[in-house]
């Protein structure tokens, strides 16, 4: 039996739709993880069927590349592809510089290759990922499973020297087990609550040796399509001031 759509349900769509404005017949696409990312899927899938939208896919996840093959989307691999046309993919948080924290889904190492291997990034997101500050929403970080302690010790001392709200460190679970990437690797959820210098953050954490990747995405987002509950969207574009260059 199906249910009525929530609010967040209608806005998530709403992104997804707008986001399918970005597309054209005969990009190479990377298709994000989660269910933002999913609702685009499905939508992109529904236009492959009707209108022989012309497409191929990179998917981020394992679910992500099931679902597409399930929704008729033709599928390859990102070193077949080369180089891709649009990525669209949610996000946990983003900021008005269009930062974004993800990995809530525990795909961001495959959605930050994918991202970077795009002409652009598309972000679907509802209204209640925008934040004036990073760092509500724990911060990802993927770890190699060998040593994992001693990496968050490391993480754990790194966060002394930043300008961050908190410093509990968990390790991600799923059945009391670790929860594993599709990489085989473990996932340590930082609750940081603000984080000040988001740009200097990445760059030491991504210097600890165990460290594969975080989920922050500094300068990856081209465009943030925000959904909103009554059914409509708004794009959103990142414009540096020339002052920043
Ligand atoms: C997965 C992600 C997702 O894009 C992020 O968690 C947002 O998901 P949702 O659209 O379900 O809120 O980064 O790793």
């Amino acid at each position: 039996m199906s249910r009525e759509p929530s609010p967040q349900d209608r806005a998530k769509r709403a992104a997804a739709e707008e986001a399918l404005t970005f597309i054209e017949s005969g990009m190479k696409l990377g298709l994000g993880t989660g269910s933002t990312a999913a609702v685009f899927v499905k939508l992109l899938g529904e236009r492959v069927k009707k209108e022989g939208l012309k497409v191929i896919g990179v998917p981020t996840s394992i679910r992500t590349g099931e679902l597409a093959e399930a929704c008729g989307i033709k599928l390859t691999t990102l070193n077949h592809a080369g180089w891709l046309d649009v990525t669209v993919d949610g996000a946990d948080e983003f900021d008005e510089e269009l930062r974004l924290i993800k990995g809530g889904g525990g795909a961001l190492l495959q959605e930050k290759i994918v991202a970077c291997a795009s002409d652009q990034m598309v972000v679907v997101a509802d209204q209640s990922k925008q934040v004036r500050e990073l760092g509500a929403f724990p911060l990802p970080v993927e770890v190699v499973p060998f040593g994992w302690q001693v990496t968050q010790a490391l993480i754990a001392e790194t966060l002394d020297d930043f300008d961050v709200g908190g410093d509990k460190i968990g390790l991600r679970l799923f059945k009391d087990e670790p929860y594993l990437t599709d990489e085989g690797n473990f996932i340590l959820d930082l609750h940081l609550r603000r984080i000040g210098e988001p740009e200097e953050l990445a760059t030491a954490l991504n210097l600890i040796p165990g460290v594969i990747e975080t989920g922050l995405f500094i300068n990856i987002a081209d465009v943030v399509v925000i959904g909103r509950e009554d059914g409509t969207a708004d794009i959103i574009e990142y414009v540096e001031d020339e002052d920043d260059e």
